[in-house]
């Protein structure tokens, strides 16, 4: 049976059908996965019953694994490759990630090595709530006027893990450790995909500054950035169903994952995230506040 796609929203999103990715997946079918993924920067496949050893090994067809070294207190236990995003209690403590994702990002943007893509697999979700949003930033970087092109084509977004949604919450010692592991890091704001040769805007919620300007000077131009790449029509909504495996090019997208639920309710969610290029140099801390 031939892979199908499924459009979700009109500016990127797509749902994957016709390909069992629990069980035996062909190259062929690998192949135009990735295509299809490279064209809708985001895609569904519903219903996936699977281990972790199975979500590891499909997600390896793709890209080496990052061992998730820059977060280490939020992995699966056992499984270095597999990151658990959740709000249920670990060790019987606060879970580290139980606020995570709340504001616009691309993954591991705050290190030398950005996620090429994250695979992300619901296991547990509240009744209501709990969605994720995507917005397309290659779409956002071709909607810019050329001299604003030539302008961000100049910059580096410097990322500051204190930017980094749910850190107050964080318990301090690991949060030092964090911020040890993590010093402030300026990557191009304007990324060639390394797979598709598109051009996409790389900024978030989490740039505090451009290099060599100051953060009153950057400010104004990130939250216009910001505000430019989230427009309701650049984004798709995923509504999760238990069984969802929702895969994302971080090169071409940000994400934020919305706390619009009753968190006495448990969301589970297990991610993979593919290896990046490495890239970008540390800069001294400016200070975010
Ligand atoms: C993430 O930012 O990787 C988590 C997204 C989510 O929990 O919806």
């Amino acid at each position: 049976m031939a892979i199908e796609e499924i459009p979700l929203a009109h500016a990127l999103g797509a749902e994957i059908r016709g390909v069992d990715i629990a069980g035996t997946v062909s190259d062929a079918d690998i192949d135009a996965i990735r295509k299809a993924w490279h064209q809708a920067h985001v895609i569904v496949f519903r219903d996936v019953a699977w281990t972790p050893d199975q979500h590891c090994a499909f997600s390896r067809r793709f890209r080496d694994l990052d061992d998730h070294a820059a977060t280490p207190h939020d992995r699966l236990d056992g499984y270095p490759e597999l990151l658990e995003v959740t709000n249920k209690p670990k060790n019987n403590q606060p879970s580290q990630t139980r606020n995570a994702g709340r504001n616009w990002h691309s993954d591991y943007s705050y290190t030398n090595r950005p996620a090429a893509s994250s695979m992300l697999y619901c296991t547990e979700k509240p009744p209501v709530g709990g969605d994720t949003m995507f917005c397309n930033m290659a779409r956002a970087y071709d909607d810019l006027s050329d001299k604003m092109k030539d302008i961000v084509a100049g910059l580096q977004s410097v990322y500051d893990f204190n930017l980094v949604s749910g850190t107050a919450k964080r318990d301090p010692v690991k949060m030092a450790e964090l911020l040890k592991l993590n010093p402030p890091i300026a990557h191009p704001c304007v990324r060639t995909h390394d797979e598709s040769g598109v051009k996409a805007l790389y900024v978030s919620e989490r740039t505090s500054h451009f290099d060599g300007m100051t953060r009153a000077e950057s400010v104004p131009l990130i939250q216009f950035l910001c505000a430019h790449a989230t427009r309701p029509e650049n984004v798709y909504r995923h509504q999760w169903r238990v069984g969802d495996l929702v895969c994302w090019d971080n090169r071409t997208t940000m994400h934020l994952a919305l706390g619009d639920f009753d968190s006495s309710y448990p969301r589970h969610m297990l991610r993979t995230t593919l290896r990046g290029e490495k890239s970008g140099y540390v800069v001294p801390p400016q200070g975010v506040g």
